[in-house]
C-alpha cells in the first residue's frame, strides 16, 4: 500500500511569456513550448549552446569583472549534467494526449494519468488509463468539470484517489480549493471537504489515517505556502468535519516528490516561486519569475519534527509523479534544476536518482532518452516507465520545448 502511495502534484509550466526582470534589467521573452529567444540588455551572449562567463553573476563589479576575464572559462549550458550509466530504453505506446504537469497514480497494473497542459493555452480535464499487462493505452475518464487542471495534489490508498486543489485553468491562472475523489473500483467521484484555502502543487500523502496536505504555493502561484494541514480519512471519505493544522513545512513551494515509506513522510526537491499570471492580462498570461530551486530533503516521523535528510545529487523540482518507491528506495525521474546562472534559462534534469533508504545514500541511476519535467511514473515487472512532460531542446540545449506523450521503459537496476 506504501508502495502504490500516490504521487504527487506536479509540475509547471513553462510557457510563454515575457519576463521583465527589472531588478538585473534583463528582458526575456519565452515562446511555449517552441525554440525560445534570448535577448539581454547589457550582456552580449554567444549564440548556441556555451556562454562565456567569468565567475561573478552579471551583475557584479567591474573591477572584480576584469579581473576574472584572465581566467575566463567556458560554461556550457549542459553543465549541470551528472555522470550518469547509460541505459536501453524501449519505446512503449504513447499516450492519448500529450501533457505537462499532470499527475499519475499507479493502481496495481494501471497507470491513471490525470489532466495536465496540452500546451499552454489548453488544459485536459479527463484521465488516460495505461494497462501495464498489455501495454496499452485503455480507459478514459471525464473529470468534474470544477476539478484543477495541472499542479494537483494527488495520492491514493490503493483504491480511492485524492485529488487535492490545484490550479483551474490554462495559462497562468490560480488554484481552486476544491478537492475530490475517485474511486478506482467504480469510476465513480465524489466531492470531498475542500482545503482551507487553495494551494498550488502542494505536496500531499496518506499518513497514519490522515490525509496530509503542505507547501505549494498560495494562490498567485509563486509566493511559497508552508502551512500544513491534515484529515482523518478512510475509504475515500473524511472523517473530519475540517482540516487540522500540523507542523509547517521548512520550505514552502510547489513541485516537489512527498512519499511515505515505511511510517515515515518524506519531502525531496522542489522549488520556491513560479510563473505568475501578468497584471491585468486577460487571459493570465504567464510571465517568469525567477525560482529557486532545492535539493533539499525533509522528514517527518512520529516525533512530527521535521528532520534534515541528505540532500539530492542536485537540485530538483516539478517532481511530484515522478517517483516510484522499489525495495525501499526512491526513485526519481528527471525534473528541472537551477536555472542556468548566465542565461537564466531554465535547465532540464537528464537523470534518474534513488535514494536508499537502507544506507540512506543517494545514487544517479541512469540517463533518460532526453532531459524531462514532470514525467509521471509507474513501476511493473521490473520495469521504470515513464510518460509525458515537457522534454529539452536537444542534446545540447536542456531549455524547455516539447510537450509530451511518449511513453519509455527501462530495467531498473539499483544499487542495493
Ligand atoms: C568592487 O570590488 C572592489 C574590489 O573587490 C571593492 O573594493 C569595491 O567596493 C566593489 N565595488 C562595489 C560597488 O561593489
Ligand atoms: C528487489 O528485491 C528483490 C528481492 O531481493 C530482487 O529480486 C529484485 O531484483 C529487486 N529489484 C530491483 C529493481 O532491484
Amino acid at each position: 500500500m506504501v508502495r502504490q502511495a500516490g504521487k504527487q502534484n506536479c509540475g509547471r509550466i513553462v510557457l510563454v511569456s515575457f519576463l521583465s526582470l527589472l531588478a538585473t534589467g534583463l528582458v526575456f521573452d519565452f515562446l511555449w513550448a517552441s525554440s525560445h529567444r534570448f535577448s539581454s540588455i547589457g550582456m552580449s551572449l554567444p549564440s548556441s549552446v556555451t556562454t562565456v562567463v567569468g565567475k561573478l553573476p552579471p551583475n557584479s563589479n567591474d573591477t572584480k569583472k576584469k579581473k576574472d576575464n584572465g581566467k575566463e572559462r567556458k560554461l556550457s549550458a549542459t553543465f549541470q549534467d551528472l555522470d550518469a550509466p547509460e541505459l536501453q530504453w524501449e519505446k512503449m505506446a504513447p499516450a492519448p494526449v500529450p501533457r505537462l504537469d499532470g499527475a499519475a497514480i499507479q493502481i496495481r497494473n494501471f497507470l491513471y494519468v490525470f489532466a495536465g497542459y496540452g500546451n499552454i493555452n489548453l488544459v485536459h480535464s479527463h484521465v488516460d488509463i495505461y494497462n501495464f499487462l498489455d501495454n496499452t493505452w485503455g480507459g478514459r475518464l471525464d473529470m468534474p468539470k470544477e476539478m484543477a487542471h495541472s499542479h494537483l495534489g494527488m495520492v491514493t490508498d490503493g483504491r480511492y484517489i485524492y485529488i487535492v486543489t490545484g490550479q483551474y485553468g490554462p495559462q497562468c491562472r490560480g488554484p481552486t480549493a476544491k478537492t475530490f475523489v475517485l474511486d478506482t473500483d467504480t469510476n465513480t467521484w465524489s466531492d470531498f471537504v475542500p482545503l482551507p484555502v487553495p494551494r498550488y502543487a502542494p505536496a500531499t500523502q496518506l499518513w497514519r489515517g490522515r490525509l496530509h496536505v503542505m507547501g505549494g504555493s498560495k494562490e498567485n502561484r509563486h509566493t511559497p505556502g508552508l502551512e500544513h494541514w491534515s484529515i482523518a480519512v478512510k475509504d475515500g471519505k473524511a472523517l473530519e468535519k475540517e482540516w487540522r493544522s500540523e507542523i509547517p513545512i521548512p520550505r514552502g513551494g510547489p513541485h516537489r516528490a512527498c512519499v511515505v515509506v515505511d511510517d515515515r513522510l518524506f519531502v525531496l526537491g522542489g522549488q520556491e516561486g513560479d510563473f505568475m499570471a501578468k497584471p491585468a492580462s486577460p487571459i493570465f498570461k504567464c510571465s517568469r519569475r525567477m525560482e529557486v530551486v532545492f535539493s533539499d530533503v525533509y522528514m517527518l516521523d512520529e516525533e512530527m519534527k521535521w528532520k534534515v535528510m541528505p540532500s539530492m545529487p542536485k537540485p530538483d523540482s516539478h517532481i511530484e509523479f515522478a517517483w516510484k518507491v522499489v525495495n525501499n528506495s526512491i526513485v526519481i525521474v528527471g525534473g528541472t534544476t537551477e536555472k542556468h546562472p548566465e542565461t537564466k534559462k531554465m535547465v532540464l534534469v537528464g537523470e534518474i536518482f534513488q535514494f536508499n533508504l537502507n544506507t540512506m545514500k543517494w545514487y544517479v541511476i541512469g540517463k533518460l532518452p532526453y532531459r524531462v519535467k514532470t514525467t509521471l511514473v509507474g513501476y511493473w515487472d521490473g520495469q521504470l516507465y515513464f510518460t509525458s512532460g515537457q522534454r529539452d531542446k536537444g542534446p545540447d540545449d536542456p531549455a524547455p520545448r516539447k510537450v509530451m506523450a511518449d511513453m519509455w521503459r527501462t530495467k531498473l537496476i539499483l544499487y542495493p
